[in-house]
Formats: C-alpha cells, structure tokens, sequence
C-alpha cells in the first residue's frame, strides 16, 4: 500500500469513528455506570459502550480493509500483527473519566504495516477534535496542520500516566514525575494516553510519560507525534516495540 492509499483508509475511516463519538456523546447515565464490569482489577473497568464500539470499528474497519488484522483492547484472542497491515483500537481511551462524566475520552484507531504505526486517528468527541496522521503526511487537527511546540521544560506542561492497573509500578512513576515536577512548569493528569499524545502534538503540552502501555493506548498517538515533529520511545530512550506492552515517553524534542 502506498502512502496516499494510507490517506485515502484515513479518509474513509472518518465517518466511522464520527459516528462512534455519536455514541458516546449520546450514552445514558444509567448504562455506564450502573453496568461496568472489572477486567483484571478494580482499576480497570469496561462498560457496554466500550464494547459495542469496539464491534462497530471491528465491523466497519473489515469492509474498508479486509485484509488488515485487528487488535483491539476488549478482544478475547489477539491477532499476531508482526506482519503485513493491522488495526489497533482502543474504543474508548479514559473509560474512568467516561464513566465519571469527566468528558475527557476519546476513541483510537492506529493502523500498522510490519508492526510500525503509519496511520492514525483520534477523535475526542467532547471537544469535537479529531487528529489524524499518515506516514510523511504530517499531522492534523480538524484538517489544520499542527506541530509541537518548542518548550523547554521549565517553560512547559508535563502530563503523566499513572499506569493505574499495575500498582507495583506506583513507586518509580511517582518518584519520576516528582523529578519532573521539580523542573516543569506544572504536571497534569488527563487519565487518557491517546489525549495525552494529541495534546503534545497539537503544541500544549511539552511532554508525556507513563511506565507502562498497552498498544492500542499509543498505537495512533506515536504516528500523530511523529507526524507532528515529536518524538516517542521507551522511558530509556528506545525504539518503542508497538506489539508489546511498553513504556513510553513522547516529548517536542526539546523538554528533557
Ligand atoms: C488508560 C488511560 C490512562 C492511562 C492508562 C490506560 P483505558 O486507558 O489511557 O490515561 O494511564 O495506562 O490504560 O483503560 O481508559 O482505555
Ligand atoms: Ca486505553
Ligand atoms: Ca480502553
């Protein structure tokens, strides 16, 4: 698939994950908080929207590239994406804030070719802002082209993740982002990765960092950084492996 065909699967995927921003705007009250369910720990909720979202994307991402693999955070068996085309989803990034009524959600849908990400979108249906990237097509919001910004660390916003659903990580996450505290100009904690990486990318933030991720938390989000002049590895500056859970830190190049 050439780079245009990627803009082209961008352009058809729009409408899609509208629709699910529509769903999520339009939830009731009474089916997101009275009927979630735990996966793992009490951390980690799921809710019917996060499901039916899901099979929506799964559904209309098959008719608009049958060949592409899926990998989605509320599937039971996950594909092997090492090869070939792959989407990755994640329904709905911040089910907390959804479930909260925090309006700081949003759904993400990363496409990969060899398990790299070369294509992204992330609407936040609340804000109407919808972020898209393909590879060396630069990055969007609303269709306005935008960059990071050039903050130095004192000068700039840190966000964090708190990887909350492995807890045995809390003491080296916040003796981190006490460090960071010591130096930027303040901290924030959205409670969602895609966000995060959107806000960086759109020149609000300088940086953001969290131990641990899962793929479809960052899998669109590290092509709408790249695309938008940022830079994402690991914590200790390497490669990010997209397939694995991973640990993660996306900055404007600048901040350190
Ligand atoms: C979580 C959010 C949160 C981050 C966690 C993620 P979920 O995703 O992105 O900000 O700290 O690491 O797992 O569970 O709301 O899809
Ligand atoms: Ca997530
Ligand atoms: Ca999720």
């Amino acid at each position: 698939m050439t780079k245009d065909l990627e803009k082209e699967v961008i352009e058809k995927i729009i409408p899609v994950i509208r629709e699910c921003g529509q769903m999520m705007l339009k939830a009731k009250e009474e089916d997101i908080g009275s009927k979630t369910e735990e996966k793992g720990s009490r951390h980690n909720l799921v809710t019917k929207y996060d499901k039916l979202i899901q099979e929506k994307l799964k559904k209309s991402l098959s008719e608009i590239m049958p060949d592409a693999s899926f990998l989605g955070e509320e599937n039971g068996e996950q594909p092997d994406i090492e090869k070939g085309y792959a989407f990755v989803v994640d329904p709905i990034d911040g089910t907390s804030n959804f479930i909260k009524g925090l309006d700081t959600s949003c759904i993400s849908v990363g496409m990969t070719y060899d398990a790299k990400p070369v294509a992204g979108l992330i609407y936040n249906p609340y804000k109407d802002e919808l972020f898209t990237a393909a590879e060396g097509k630069g990055a969007y919001l609303n269709g306005k082209k935008i960059h990071v910004n050039n903050d130095a660390i004192e000068d700039g916003l840190v966000a964090f993740g708190t990887a909350p659903y492995n807890p045995e990580l809390s003491e080296k996450m916040f003796s981190m982002v006490k460090s960071y505290f010591g130096k930027c100009l303040d901290l924030r904690r959205f409670g969602s990765a895609a966000l995060d990486m959107c806000d960086l990318a759109a020149g609000r933030t300088c940086l953001y960092i969290e131990p641990l991720v899962c793929p479809w938390d960052v899998c669109a989000g590290t092509i709408i950084v790249r695309e938008a002049g940022g830079i994402v590895t690991d914590l200790d500056g390497n490669e990010i492996d997209i397939v694995t859970k991973t640990s993660i830190k996306a900055s404007n190049g600048v901040a350190k």
